[in-house]
């Protein structure tokens, strides 16, 4: 166990860690992707499979990520070190600091039209389809909100592990709760929205295929922040009497908690409104503000529910920058400052093609002479080629060597020796092996089988 170097920051607190962990896995992830997932797979049904993925290969892994980062007390790249420092394993741990990074330059774009509907009154009068054109194909509109979303993401970054994300997390978690509750008060109380609450609560198996477990599983798995070290960098800065089950647990309740809230949020009020609820990744951002132009009280409702998603994608965001600063704080002479300004900096360089894929720049939205329309669907933008590399192969691969270098080279039982220390007795004897036996093969084997079908679905 490595001992954390005397100046290396802590959580101030189980709930200052819980807040921050649920902070990052409470994203776009449940508000905008698990709907619209819900909604194309067949509601009820999706939720149910999602549910089964999360428990069984999930969490269990979730507990491997937080038990990694706490042995080492190090970013990724450095905990893998501290068990194994002369194979090309660290690699790995590299892999997760890029991919962090590069997450963030997309997801920083789509969190900027967040706060653009949120300005809407400023950006464009009238009709949805007008503001939904002005803020993500407008490069006035669009890059400064990307840029400055990533301005305020650095600058809590900047601030540390306490004084900046932790306490940033126990502002907004409470008032993202709020408005989310709000929310889902309006729309279930409009009138035919119990055709919503069937369609999302009663499962329609028909709907199934091996597609759509394959889809709940990666969806259960990105709400997580799981397979880009997150959840190590979170986890190296828990002290090591802390439980990491039960905070770990909570952190996963919560996500969930959110996810199912947000479907109860959108279904019913999609529903009322007589619109699809199986629009894809449109759902929030043009199904929704027609609803919310339709219902009494809409406009600000619908202003409350843009300023959800922005606090949600907010907390995620500094998640995934911390990720690349700790391995720059923790193995180079840079001082936190400077390396959350600077890997800002670079987040935004690397994000400006995505941001201006959406209609600013023609090259940038259609990108099939280059990759073809086999694996990214017809006129690919960078967006969703950016997506699909780093935030579906990228991730689902890092996660694979990860829980095999868990698993069989610090070793399974080292590693719940780790997850043992400060619980007292809370993984029995039988729990122990199970968990032992789903990180050294089923969530490897589980996780590459769904690499290779989805690349295969993809290509044939
Ligand atoms: N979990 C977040 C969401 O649901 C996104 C996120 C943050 C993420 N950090 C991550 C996803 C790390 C994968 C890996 O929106």
């Amino acid at each position: 166990m490595a001992l954390p170097s005397p100046e290396r920051e802590q959580w101030s607190s189980r709930l200052g860690f819980v807040l921050a962990a649920a902070g990052s896995a409470i994203g776009l992830g449940n508000i905008w992707r698990f709907p619209f997932k819900a909604g194309d797979n067949g509601g009820g049904a999706f939720v149910l499979i999602y549910l089964t993925c999360l428990v069984l290969l999930c969490v269990p892994y979730l507990f491997a990520e937080l038990a990694l980062g706490r042995n080492g007390k190090r970013n990724p790249v450095g905990a893998i070190r501290a068990i194994d420092a002369r194979s090309p394993w660290p690699l790995v741990g590299g892999l997760c600091v890029v991919a962090g990074l590069a997450i963030l330059s997309y997801y920083a774009v789509v969190a900027g039209w967040a706060v653009g509907y949120v300005l809407r009154d400023l950006v464009a009068a009238g009709a949805p389809d007008a503001v939904f054109a002005r803020v993500i194909a407008d490069p006035l509109w669009v890059v400064p909100l990307f840029g400055g979303f990533l301005f305020a993401t650095a600058g809590v970054v900047a601030g540390g592990v306490r004084r900046g994300i932790e306490r940033w997390a126990k502002i907004l978690m409470p008032v993202l709760f709020v408005l989310l509750c709000l929310i889902i008060f309006r729309s279930v109380t409009l009138p035919g929205a119990g055709a919503g609450l069937d369609f999302y609560l009663t499962p329609d198996f028909s709907k199934v295929s091996g597609l759509v477990v394959v889809e709940a599983l990666g969806q259960a798995f990105f709400s997580l922040s799981l397979g880009m070290g997150t959840m190590i960098t979170y986890g190296s800065y828990l002290p090591d009497d802390e439980n990491l089950i039960v905070s770990g647990g909570y952190v996963a309740a919560f996500d969930t908690l959110i996810a199912l809230m947000a479907g109860l949020m959108i279904f019913p009020a999609v529903f009322a409104m007589g619109q699809n609820p199986a629009e894809g990744p449109s759902l929030v951002f043009v199904v929704l503000p027609d609803v919310f132009g339709a219902m009494p009280l809409g406009s600000f409702v619908g202003t409350l529910f843009f300023l959800l998603l922005a606090i949600a994608a907010f907390t995620s965001g500094i998640s995934l920058l911390e990720v690349f600063v700790s391995y720059l704080v923790d193995e180079t002479p840079w001082s936190r400052r400077a390396a959350a300004w600077g890997a800002g900096g670079i987040a935004f360089a690397l994000g400006l093609p995505s941001a201006l894929s959406q209609g600013a720049v023609p090259a940038l939205s259609d990108l099939s002479w280059l990759v073809g329309d086999r694996f990214f669907g017809p006129s690919p933008g960078v967006l969703d080629v950016m997506d699909f590399l780093w935030g579906s192969v990228a991730l689902v691969l890092s996660a694979a060597l990860l829980s095999l270098f868990v698993g069989w080279v610090w070793g399974a039982d080292e590693a719940l020796t780790e997850l043992r220390s400060g619980t007292g007795h809370t993984v029995g004897r039988v729990a122990g092996p199970v968990w032992c036996a789903a990180i050294k093969y089923a969530f490897p084997i589980t996780i590459l089988a769904v690499l290779v079908i989805d690349l295969l679905y993809d290509v044939l």
